[in-house]
């Protein structure tokens, strides 16, 4: 379908990137066969007509094939980016272009206009958020309270959000469903580990071109996203230290092989620095001060809070651009300290993001928890709730398929086997 550009209202960088925004998008529609099966569906049956969608995402190509799966469902939707520096230009631009979906994302936005464009998506009255970190439904909750009635739920995407949804309930002002997509097994066990994995080695590598094999990274945070970190940095040649604050996740993470220790001792041993906790200033600036000449620190939690910029930036007595995406901050120490992507996330802002193959899923699970919401509304109390088993087994099976794999099924004396309780030894 081609929309008349001049009925849909939009910020981009340049509509005239339409064309190479639609050859990316098609590329990565090869790698996404769940979401386009779930596209198909929705076109034939509209579940999601008459619905005001705002998406708040990472408007990449992937991004692009769930907003399309969201309008043939019939949702009038609306993408602005949830992060500063994650848009692909292009992208948005055939959004708007040849899909009539206003977007409002442009890479490099300043905060301000990040702020201002949560505004223009809450301005479009919605009835469903799809939030990537939580700050449309922070703003509203904070700002719109008029609105609430509109809101039949969100879905959050990721593991901050969730933390965030989290915290709210608990406030007792999350007065609305939000599925947890971040959670399903579909999700977090693909996209936040060999997802994170492989685009944020992509992103250093891009930004930098320096070689990983023999260098020493520091991988702080080993949840699913530093997981995966820390199996692809190996993976390439890398001796990996992992920092923990969980006993449990530090003892996983010394039983994959992995040295463990705290980031006080790991300052002064570390080539590259990864932060994926989702805490604030895990690298301070006793840190930096241990730091080698030349140590590159990058981040790929959700937020850009994970290194203390600021306070590196008041030390500084240089700061300039060696490269694309790569900052170098000149310390009164005589040693340099090299910042990847602003301290913002490492694998969207220098390269594209996950992979379409893992996006796949994450999205299958937003298209697919947007339909849930709008089939349930009148039963859905607030709070957060998990995908239903059956809807993730049907993504995996999809998957599965796609991918060639066939799998065993229990033969009906294993079913009464795993049934029963009376037989033991
Ligand atoms: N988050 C991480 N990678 C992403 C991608 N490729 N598209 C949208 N959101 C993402």
């Amino acid at each position: 379908m081609v929309a008349a550009v001049t009925q849909t209202k939009y910020e981009v960088k340049d509509l005239a990137l339409a064309p190479q925004g639609k050859q990316r998008i098609e590329w990565a529609a090869r790698e996404m066969p769940v979401i386009k099966q779930i596209r198909e569906r929705f076109a034939q049956e509209k579940p999601l007509a008459g619905i005001r969608l705002v998406a708040c995402c990472h408007v990449t190509t992937e991004t692009a094939n769930l907003a399309i799966t969201l309008q043939a469902g019939g949702a009038d939707a609306l993408l602005i980016a949830s992060n500063p520096l994650s848009t692909q230009d292009d992208v948005a631009a055939c959004l708007v272009a040849e899909y009539g979906i206003p977007v409002y994302a442009i890479k490099g936005e300043d905060n301000e206009t990040y702020h201002r464009h949560v505004q223009i998506a809450l301005d479009h009255k919605p009835n469903i958020i799809i939030d990537d970190g939580s700050d449309v439904v922070a703003t509203l909750i904070q700002e719109r309270q008029d609105q609430l009635s509109d809101i039949i739920g969100t879905t959050e995407e990721t593991t901050t959000g969730i933390v965030r949804l989290q915290a709210m309930f608990k406030d007792g002002v999350l007065t609305f469903p939000a599925m947890n997509v971040n959670d399903a097994e579909t999700k977090h066990f693909f996209d936040n580990r060999y997802g994170t994995g492989q685009s944020t080695l992509d992103g250093i590598i891009r930004a930098t071109n320096v070689l990983l094999a023999g260098k020493t990274v520091v991988v702080a945070g080993y949840g699913w996203c530093g997981k995966g970190v820390a199996m692809r940095a190996r993976g390439l040649g890398s001796s990996v230290i992992v920092t923990e604050i969980n006993p449990v996740r530090a003892i996983e993470a010394a039983m994959d092989g992995f040295r463990v220790m705290p980031m006080s001792e790991a300052a002064s041993q570390g080539d590259l620095f990864v932060t994926v906790t989702g805490n604030k200033h895990v690298i301070r600036p006793e840190h930096f001060e241990a730091m080698k000449d030349g140590a590159m620190v990058c981040n790929s939690g959700h937020f850009d809070i994970e290194i203390d910029l600021k306070s590196l930036g008041a030390k500084a007595t240089e700061v300039k651009e060696v490269r694309n995406f790569t900052q170098q901050y000149q310390m009164p120490n005589g040693k340099s300290i090299v910042v990847l992507g602003e301290g913002r996330l490492v694998n969207l802002a220098a390269a594209e993001g996950h992979p379409s193959a893992v996006m796949d899923m994450s999205f299958a699970n937003q298209a697919l928890a947007c339909e849930y919401l709008v089939k349930n509304k009148d039963s859905l109390q607030p709070g957060l709730h998990s995908i239903p088993t059956e809807v993730d087994q049907e993504i995996a099976a999809l998957k599965l398929a796609a991918m060639g794999i066939k799998i065993d099924t229990l033969t009906s004396e294993q079913i009464e086997y795993i049934n029963s309780w009376t037989v033991g030894t």
